[in-house]
């Protein structure tokens, strides 16, 4: 069964999920307050021949399939409700990827067939490629051209298993564009059931008519984009690209600063590149911190004493064709709490596949496919600061689920670049093909 494009959307009848072989409720204990952090990721909290009950978006049971189909509630209100057989699957809460750039127009071919004759990431940047060669088509689009491809991708990441989504402006890179590419990311978010979490990346690299003047860029993203995105409600977050070529470490506290005055939380992309210093940018409290290729071990011990999260991205590390990646291990040894998300972007990650992600993580990583879970859901949430809503299936959480065509979770980063997502829910609403057949 795969999920096709053209699906049909339900609407919001209560949702009964049985026959689950296994399902991944990734739910909290005493051992696992805040994000996930050593041992603590491995713990899934697997219950086998599962059930889950949701009601108006919302989680309301969780238990054994024998259980729920005695319940009285469930057993009077059989016909309205919309049971569906998951024929011993594995259902786990929907993934939640923190980390995306969908605001974009074109792929990048050009850059992608320069690198494999040997350029890299920062060599096509200085040769007006890269980020640069995203901008004019972004500056030229109408709102509905790019909300339609953040549609594109929503779409295609539900069909994976993605049920929240972190969406990224950035490729615009004037007050004008950069309001531009969050509206229509607000506008492709109200035509998908899922969750779309924005945030403004107007410091995503200094524009061309700013050569030598990336003060003056820095002052119209702290002064005209970062307030007038808060007064508009338009983000949650701003970004910050914090390395080597980009913006620098004061550059990035201006910003944060800025953002935070006016009621936004922060994040940025660091270590990419070169090492960023770390411990100037967590006095700032950032949700998350995001690449980590470069970072010290004293930046690693200091992660480790906050929530603040790592969010990994090895999609980037895989189609740079680098072979070195983020030294995972280390950090979840030394107890820093880990996500991983896809980077969806033209230029460093065209890819919507949190199970590849999750796949990149265990065989380049040496992440356990437990942790890989983990790091795609709940403390995904966490790095949103939606771990209240998100990434646990839980009475009173979002109604978020995906269900995957295996017999055990493990095979979900095994099975590397094939879709094995039958189905999601996502606040409710059953998107694909779902069970055997039962979907009204
Ligand atoms: O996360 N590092 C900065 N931003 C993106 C790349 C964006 C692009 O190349 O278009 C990243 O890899
Ligand atoms: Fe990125």
């Amino acid at each position: 069964m795969s999920v096709s494009r053209n699906h049909g959307r339900q609407t919001l009848r209560p949702v009964l999920l049985v026959n689950i072989g296994q399902l991944l409720t990734l739910r909290s204990s005493a051992e696992t307050v805040g994000p996930r952090r050593g041992g603590a990721l491995s713990e899934l909290g697997i219950v086998e021949d599962a059930a889950v009950l949701c009601m108006g978006g919302k989680i309301v049971s969780v238990g054994k399939t024998k259980d729920a189909l005695r319940d009285p509630w469930i057993k009077k209100n059989r016909k309205k409700i919309l049971e569906i057989d998951c024929a011993e699957q594995v259902v786990l809460p929907g993934f939640v990827d923190s980390h995306t750039h969908p605001a974009f127009i074109n792929p990048r071919l050009v850059d992608f067939e320069k690198r494999t004759a040997g350029a890299t990431y920062e060599q096509i940047a200085e040769a007006g490629g890269g980020i640069h060669s995203s901008v004019e088509p972004v500056r030229k689009a109408g709102k509905s051209l790019l909300a339609e491809n953040v549609l594109d991708a929503l779409h295609e990441m539900a069909e994976q298993g993605t049920t929240t989504v972190e969406a990224k402006s950035g490729y615009g890179l004037t007050v004008e564009s950069e309001l531009k590419s969050l509206e229509a990311i607000r506008q492709a978010a109200s035509q998908w059931p899922g969750t779309v979490v924005a945030t403004l990346l107007g410091a995503h690299v200094v524009p061309k008519g700013f050569k030598g003047r990336s003060q003056n860029y820095v002052e119209s993203v702290c002064k005209e984009m970062v307030p007038q995105v808060a007064r508009r409600k338009l983000a949650q977050f701003v970004d910050v690209f914090c390395d080597r070529g980009a913006f620098s470490e004061d550059d990035t506290r201006r910003i944060f600063e800025a953002a935070t005055q006016h009621g936004l939380s922060v994040r940025a992309h660091v270590g990419q590149l070169s090492e960023t210093p770390l411990e100037r940018l967590l006095s700032l409290h950032p949700a998350s911190l995001d690449h980590m290729d470069h970072v010290s071990n004293k930046d690693i011990s200091r992660l480790a004493e906050q929530d603040t999260i790592a969010t990994f991205v090895p999609g980037a590390n895989y189609f740079l064709g680098s072979n070195k990646y983020p030294a995972a291990r280390q950090f979840i040894d030394a107890g820093v709490p880990v996500a991983l998300a896809t980077d969806y972007n033209p230029g460093s990650s065209p890819t919507a596949s949190m199970p590849f992600i999750m796949s990149l993580a265990c065989t380049q990583m040496k992440m356990s496919p437990a942790e890989a879970v983990a790091a795609a859901t709940i403390n995904g949430a966490w790095a949103l600061r939606q771990q209240d809503r998100k990434g646990s299936i839980e009475p009173g959480k979002d109604a978020d689920l995906a269900a995957f065509e295996v017999e055990d979770y493990r095979e979900i980063p095994y099975w590397f670049a094939s879709n094995r997502c039958t189905f999601a829910v996502l606040n409710g609403v059953l998107v694909g093909s779902g069970g055997s057949g039962e979907l009204a």
